[in-house]
């Protein structure tokens, strides 16, 4: 593979920034429905509350993280003491207040690997699920915001990269391929390492943002309004860095030996993480750190035959930035 590694990008790579430029503008969500989805926490807030005082509700996932495209459904978190009662017990009592509410499609998913209710509020149409106490979610949510605000071109990257994912049907972890969580995890490293980079590494820097979750610490650099002008030495366009992306994905990464990590801002081996070899369902065969629970590898979901999907749609993708005179089309094919 790595025979194919090309060394010279196209001529007129940055020529393609304005069409790429208009598909993520075309895809970010209006305000107004911003506006919508807080309404619509804040009335399933008032419900949870008349029969747990104490609970509170989190919204995290791509209508949190800035990484979310306009319709997507809503991930919300429900915090809660439960003291003795199981979680599919809640699930059960808040699904049964759900449906006397009038909202639509309420179904308590107990048995699933995150069990959650599922919901779908008729006026908006927004669709919405539940879980509970999956509070690191909340906080690598915050993470990924706080790295949303430093460059507007990880923003830009990564809703590209996820549209590209979900177009080409590699963005589905119950058929092995990636989370969209992963792909935005790959832009943030991808940044990372460009020289000069574009992103830096919150979590080396000294913690203004610190809460144990789970017995787990979550320690990083919040201050980014502090960090605007960050990126501002390196000027890649879109156009390049989506051509760097692919071609890096497609022939340089070592898929062998390393194992990308935005904790620390780089590569760590497969030997050190001892995810060198198959134990239980989890194959290790593309391998990215969790920035806050490291020893989970997002590409765990991936198994020999997906990691093949997976690479050549790598490979197609970097061929098309390569040499497609217009690329933002073919790209987005559906597969
Ligand atoms: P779309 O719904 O595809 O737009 O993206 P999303 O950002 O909502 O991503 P996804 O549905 O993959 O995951 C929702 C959220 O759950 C993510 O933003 C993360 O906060 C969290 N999450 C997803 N997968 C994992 C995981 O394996 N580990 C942890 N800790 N959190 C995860
Ligand atoms: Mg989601």
């Amino acid at each position: 593979r790595n025979q194919k590694r090309r060394l010279e990008c196209r001529p007129d790579i940055d020529s393609l920034t304005p069409s790429f430029l208009s598909i993520y503008n075309s895809l970010i969500p209006a305000e107004e429905e911003k506006a919508k989805q807080k309404r619509l926490i804040l009335s399933l807030e008032k419900l949870v509350v008349k029969e747990w005082p104490d609970a509170k509700l989190y919204i995290y996932g791509s209508c949190a993280n800035s990484f979310g495209v306009s319709n997507c459904d809503i991930d919300v978190c429900l915090a809660i003491e439960c003291d003795g009662t199981s979680k599919s017990e809640i699930l059960t009592k808040l699904a049964d207040i759900l449906q006397s509410e009038n909202l639509q499609n309420v179904q308590a998913l107990t048995h699933a690997r995150v069990p959650i209710v599922k919901l779908m509020d008729p006026t908006t149409g927004i669709s919405c699920d539940i879980c509970i106490n999956n509070l690191l979610a909340v906080v690598n949510t915050k993470l990924l915001k706080d790295y949303a605000q430093i460059d507007g071109r990880l923003r830009q990257l990564a809703f590209i990269v996820k549209h590209w994912a979900k177009s080409r049907g590699v963005n589905e972890t119950y058929r092995g391929t990636l989370s969209s969580y992963a792909y935005v995890l790959m832009c943030i490293h991808f940044l990372q390492q460009r020289r000069p980079a574009i992103l830096p590494c919150l979590q080396e820097m000294e913690a203004t943002y610190e809460v144990t979750v789970d017995e787990v610490e979550c320690l990083y650099f919040d201050q980014v309004e502090k960090l605007k002008n960050f990126g501002a030495r390196n000027n890649e366009s879109i156009g390049r860095l989506l051509w760097e992306f692919f071609d890096y994905w497609a022939y340089r990464h070592d898929y062998a030996n390393a194992v990308i990590s935005i904790r620390t801002g780089g590569f760590i081996s497969k030997r050190e993480k001892d995810w060198t070899r198959r134990i239980g369902n989890d194959r290790h065969l593309i391998c990215i750190e969790d920035p806050f629970e490291v020893s989970h590898d997002l590409g765990r979901v991936v198994d020999k035959y997906s990691i093949k999907v997976l690479r050549e749609e790598f490979e197609r993708a970097a061929d098309i930035m390569q040499y497609d005179p217009n690329p933002s089309v073919m790209l987005f094919e559906p597969y």
